[in-house]
């Protein structure tokens, strides 16, 4: 045992809206660790557009919102998930308005003092935003909040490497802490704590195309698999329709309130063509839209299609769309005069660690929530802006387990250390570059938008040998973030093929060519089980 371990009571992984809205909803008098492996705004959350849904107009009704997200979910959403959810978006928007965050504001859209946009699967003006940049004023509300907070020790540019848990037969297993990487300084430093918390954001990256920054490498899904936590829907990769085609642009997503405020999609010669998909058209959920654009793409042998959305005054897209309409004028393109070449791109992680109403995993004291987790809120397509209200819902569901938990009595203060003594520095760091470009070339050619079983088995094993591979080499080198990132993707990537080929039908965000219908026998999850994962002694 390590005497000089780092002690705290919560350790949170992950500074995007999930881990950061559930630091700040700790009390005081919580010895917290807050970790993010880059700086502390770096994560989805920060280059999150469109916004918010929660039911704020009297025109519109819990009802309504629940209903709509069933009907996107397809099927899998489970119903009191959603509903909880749902019925405390209203307080959490508010919550925020109350840290400080600045929501567009105009009566025009209805009886709430916040402006509503609209995006796919909403029946209602629903989704309340910062201009198209809802995310940026989200995050940086918050960091600056968690910064003036005494209980909480910020460690920038760590990152976590593996959780530690006891492992008593016949117990409910307990976490007990995690190892850091203090990327900076290369020494691996041990955890302990009674409580931790994955807030590690998606896997998206382990696509070639994505709307995602770098650090989306699923690190908190592969760290909980690995620990022995059952995780769920991995299949379910949400596709996000139109992000900018420009070798330049790295995926920059056009956000779906651009279709929300009337843009249409447009084929090369200029003919609109979703109302041929459904009749919801450019406003149908994004598994729709994101096929029906991969279909004409295809049909046409073209690189793109294009989102107009230039009949709307210049005045309106100015106010509304400020960020992307300076994005795009910097490559280029004038969206008030000129319709936009788009793609679709890798974008959400619908599934991820399997987790109960509070956010707890299959191990004691370990949590997992907003995009590493999976709730059942999302079924087999998440609706637009229903992630950030899940991000925030989970933070305050999991501080209430928390706090009971904190009362428990607690097996460990120390930790074991890190061992390096079998290790050696890398003399190949072109192994981890190459395999990472490999594996999200072969993810998104083989398990992308629209699969087939000869495609999954190829995907399969080319991951089988990868994983190999990177484990030889994570069992013989040190440790490096790179690294760590590759083993990740690559362990996430395999749990997406396993879940992908299990589905014999096609529901939501998986589409096979194998089994193009969908099936009402297999409404159900696909829930994955780990080698070590050990059933709780008082059932679930
Ligand atoms: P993130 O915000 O991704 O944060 C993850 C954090 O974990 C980061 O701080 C990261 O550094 C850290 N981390 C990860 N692994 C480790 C590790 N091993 N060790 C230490 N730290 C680690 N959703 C909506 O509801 N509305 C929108 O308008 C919207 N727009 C979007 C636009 C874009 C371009 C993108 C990419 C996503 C959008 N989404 C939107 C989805 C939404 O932004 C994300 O699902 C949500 O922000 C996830 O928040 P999170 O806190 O779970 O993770
Ligand atoms: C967007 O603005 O289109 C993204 C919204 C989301 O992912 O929920």
């Amino acid at each position: 045992m390590q005497s000089n371990s780092q002690n705290f009571d919560v350790l949170i992984v992950g500074s995007g809206a999930a881990g950061l809205s559930l630091a700040l909803r700790l009390p005081e008098s919580v010895r917290c660790a807050l970790v993010s492996k880059r700086e502390l705004s770096e994560g989805n959350t920060l280059y999150a557009q469109g916004g918010i849904s929660a039911v704020l107009d009297s025109a519109d009704s819990v009802e309504s919102h629940v209903t709509d997200t069933l009907a996107a979910g397809v099927g899998l959403c489970v119903q009191s998930v959603v509903r909880t959810v749902v019925e405390r978006g209203p307080d959490n928007i508010r919550w925020l308005h109350d840290e400080g965050v600045a929501f567009t504001q105009s009566p025009a859209t209805g009886d709430s003092t916040f402006h509503l946009t609209r995006e796919g699967g909403h029946s209602h003006r629903r989704v309340v935003h910062a201009a198209d940049a809802t995310g940026r004023e989200v995050e940086n509300t918050l960091v600056g909040r968690v910064r003036q907070r005494p209980n909480l020790k910020i460690l920038e540019h760590h990152i976590a490497v593996d959780l530690i848990h006891t492992r008593a037969q016949g117990e409910a297993r307990q976490c007990v802490g995690a190892y850091l990487l203090d990327i900076r300084s290369g020494d691996v430093i041990s955890v302990a704590a009674p409580c931790v918390i994955l807030a590690t954001g998606g896997a998206a990256k382990v696509y070639l195309y994505t709307s995602n920054p770098d650090v989306a490498t699923g690190d908190g899904i592969a760290m909980a698999w690995r620990a022995g936590c059952r995780v769920g829907n991995m299949e379910f990769i949400q596709f996000h329709p139109t992000c900018l085609y420009h070798p330049e642009a790295k995926s920059f997503l056009i956000s779906e309130a651009v279709r929300g405020e009337g843009g249409r999609l447009l084929l090369p010669d200029g003919t609109r063509f979703m109302p041929q998909f459904d009749e919801r058209a450019e406003l149908a959920p994004r598994d729709i839209v994101a096929r029906a654009i991969d279909h004409e793409m295809k049909r046409l042998g073209s690189d793109c299609v294009y989102l107009d959305i230039s009949h709307r005054p210049a005045a309106f897209i100015e106010e509304h769309f400020p960020t992307i309409l300076a994005r795009c004028l910097e490559l280029g393109f004038d969206m008030r005069k000129e319709p936009l070449p788009v793609v679709p791109a890798a974008h959400y992680t619908c599934g991820g660690v399997r987790v109960d109403s509070h956010g707890e995993t299959d191990i004691s004291g370990l949590f997992a929530i907003g995009e590493a987790s999976y709730t059942g809120l999302h079924g087999a397509n998440r609706m637009a802006s229903n992630s950030l209200l899940e991000c925030l819902v989970y933070g305050e569901l999991a501080v209430e387990r928390i706090l009971q938990r904190l009362a428990e009595p607690h097996p460990w203060t120390e930790v074991p250390r890190w061992d390096e003594s079998r290790v050696t520095d890398s003399d190949e760091e072109v192994v981890v570059s190459h395999n990472w470009e490999e594996l999200r070339r072969f993810m998104w050619d083989y398990v992308g938008i629209v699969r087939s079983n000869k495609r999954l088995a190829r995907a399969k094993r080319r991951v089988d040998l990868l994983r190999n591979e990177i484990e030889e080499y994570y069992g013989n080198f040190r440790v490096s973030n790179d690294l760590l990132e590759l083993r990740n993707l690559v362990e996430v990537a395999d749990l997406i093929v396993q879940s992908a080929l299990r589905r014999c039908e096609s529901r939501g965000l998986h589409y096979t060519i194998d089994f193009p219908g969908t099936d009402p026998n297999q409404a159900h999850p696909t829930i994955l089980i780990p080698d070590s994962y050990v059933p709780h002694p008082q059932g679930e």
